[in-house]
């Protein structure tokens, strides 16, 4: 059996889009447990800033077989973690090509680049919109059905069967982690949120409370939930960062399991706790301004998370929306003051 050890000393990782959100995150979190990493980005969305200097950094596309061959081969490259991909839902309803092209396509390239390079482990940024809007109410479990109602939620659904198939075929397994609402920054500040432009909620409050914009719009009041506002499982991305090391780690020992895992905490707050969060967190007010519902929202999405819990002894350390709230609001201030 190949020992953690072992593979630590002999293989390097590879994070590709290690230069975006979640993952310079998990760059960070697989860097500070030993691990040797390299990172994959085109930097259409991610930072070069956001790779430490001692991380190979290779710019380039994750469907460039001839890169990756030679990316596998200097780095000794013994597993990937694939988070390179296009994540807005909104713009995958008006341009699900895109959507299909970046996040199915090139995924299918690259896991053939692992199968042709004998990389034998993979870990996925698959979603919980893979499983459309739910009709049992109460926390979502990995059983339940999945039937996407949006081309992103479709487009990681084809990567997830991707492998599943790549699986049953090769020496190869995989865990694709379904992630609920990933939020927050590292509680260091040494990464966050950074892209421009952006549509989530956390995101967009901090911004506001920060001046960056005049107001939050409130998407519907009128849900079936106890305040009427939209609920979801809001998730720190340094837990979640965590979660990919624990499933790096899991998949080297057990070489013959893989896994879909949902990562969220269990339980969810409305947007309203969530803003009231960032006022406490600023003692500032930020300007509600209640909006018209955004198509394809659904009413509250929580996980159910006792399969990575057991599969993996994962236990979050930042369960706590004034944490999420606090280092969101604390990364936000120090991208004011950079020169991007
Ligand atoms: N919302 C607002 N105002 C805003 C932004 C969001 O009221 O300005 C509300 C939404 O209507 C929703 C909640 O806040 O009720 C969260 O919305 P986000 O846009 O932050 O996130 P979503 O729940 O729409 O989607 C996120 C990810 C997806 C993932 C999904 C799975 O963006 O990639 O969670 O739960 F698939």
């Amino acid at each position: 059996m190949t020992t953690i050890a072992s593979f630590k000393a002999a293989r390097g990782i590879l994070v590709t889009g290690g230069a975006g959100y979640i993952g310079s995150h998990a760059v960070l979190a697989l860097r500070d447990a030993g691990w040797k990493v390299a990172v994959i980005d085109n930097l259409v969305t991610g930072f070069a800033w956001a790779v430490p200097a001692d991380v190979a950094f290779y710019q380039g596309d994750i469907a460039d077989g001839t890169l990756l061959a030679r990316i596998i081969s200097e780095q000794s490259v013994g597993a990937i973690v694939h988070f390179a991909g296009s994540v807005v839902v909104p713009e995958s309803v008006s341009d699900p090509l895109k959507y299909y092209h970046n996040n199915t396509v090139k995924s299918r390239a690259l896991i053939e680049s692992a199968v042709t390079g004998g990389v034998t482990h993979f870990i996925f940024s698959s979603t919980a919109a893979t499983y459309g809007t739910p009709d049992a109410d109460g926390p979502i479990g990995e059983a339940t059905p999945q039937v996407p109602i949006n081309p992103y939620g479709t487009s990681k659904l084809m990567t997830e069967w991707m492998l599943r198939d790549v699986a049953a075929a090769h020496d190869f397994n995989y865990c694709a982690l379904r992630y609920f609402n990933v939020a927050g920054a590292d509680p260091q500040a040494r990464t966050g949120q950074s892209t421009a432009g952006a549509t989530h909620l956390i995101k967009v409050a901090v911004e506001a409370a920060l001046g960056k914009r005049d107001h939050v719009a409130i998407f519907g009041t009128d849900f079936d939930t106890p305040d009427g506002t939209g609920v979801r499982d809001y998730i720190h991305v340094s837990d979640l960062a965590d979660a990919h090391v624990l499933a790096l780690e899991s998949l080297i020992e057990n070489p013959e399991s893989s896994h879909f895992l949902n990562c969220g905490y269990g339980h969810g707050y409305s947007v309203l706790e969530v803003l009231d969060a960032v006022d406490r967190a600023t003692n500032l007010t930020i300007d509600r301004r209640v909006s018209g519902r955004r198509p394809g929202d659904p009413a509250a999405l929580t996980a159910d998370n006792s399969a990575i819990r057991q599969t993996f002894g994962w236990t979050p350390h930042y369960d706590n929306l004034d944490s999420i709230v606090t280092h969101a609001l604390a990364w936000e201030r120090k991208l004011t003051g950079m020169d991007r």
